[in-house]
């Protein structure tokens, strides 16, 4: 919380156990393999597919649709709960996807709120690649600090920071790049598009 509040970005290893982080991993390939994944767009009214600014394939979540995913929402309503009591937030909710990047592509730098739509509070991203090697590069580049921090994809890794402020791109990857990408919330989300 302190790092979070002071760095703007905190980085958290071994979040799952180990049990938990292989469930979730045999649950996107499955998707994957369904092709359940679509190619991701940009901004949340000017909704567009450019392949130039990002090139990921994501698949939302939701507690309902995804129960297998309980281990997961079930850590991340324990961070809402920390978050909202020490870092005095108000985030009642959430959104997440899965996220594959495919050898070859990137997301270029950006910042996380949307102009039209601004409750993204904490931006979350959890990364399952096993065996990743620097040479696969696909780092999470974090414009925080000079020079910026380059954050290796490694498996069982989460990384907060805040989705208003915190600068970051995803640097060209040379292996399939997996992770489940989230946003705390400080409203509904339904309410997102109407303010
Ligand atoms: C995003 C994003 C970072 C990452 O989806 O907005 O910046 O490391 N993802 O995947
Ligand atoms: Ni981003």
């Amino acid at each position: 919380m302190d790092e979070l509040a002071d760095k703007g970005y905190v980085i958290i290893d071994h979040f799952l156990s180990a049990e938990e982080l292989q469930l979730i991993a045999h649950y996107l390939n499955q998707l994957d393999q369904e092709d359940q994944l679509q190619k991701a767009g940009i901004g949340s009214i000017d909704y567009h597919v450019d392949k130039e600014i990002r090139g990921d394939f994501i698949y939302w979540l939701s507690p309902l649709k995804d129960p297998i995913m309980s281990p997961y929402f079930d850590k991340v309503d324990q961070l809402i709960e920390l978050l909202n009591r020490y870092c005095f937030l108000s985030i009642s909710s959430s959104e997440f996807h899965f996220a594959l990047y495919p050898k070859g592509s990137f997301y270029q730098k950006h910042l996380d709120q949307f102009k039209e739509r601004n409750n993204r509070l904490i931006s979350m991203v959890f990364y399952m690649n096993e065996n990743w090697k620097p040479e696969d590069e696909g780092e999470l580049m974090i414009y925080q600090t000079e020079p910026p921090i380059k954050i290796p994809p490694i498996n069982n890794r989460l990384v907060m920071f805040k989705s208003d402020s915190v600068e970051h791109e995803v640097l060209l990857t040379h292996a399939n790049r997996k992770s489940i990408t989230g946003w705390l919330l400080h409203q509904p989300n339904g309410l997102g598009y109407l303010t």
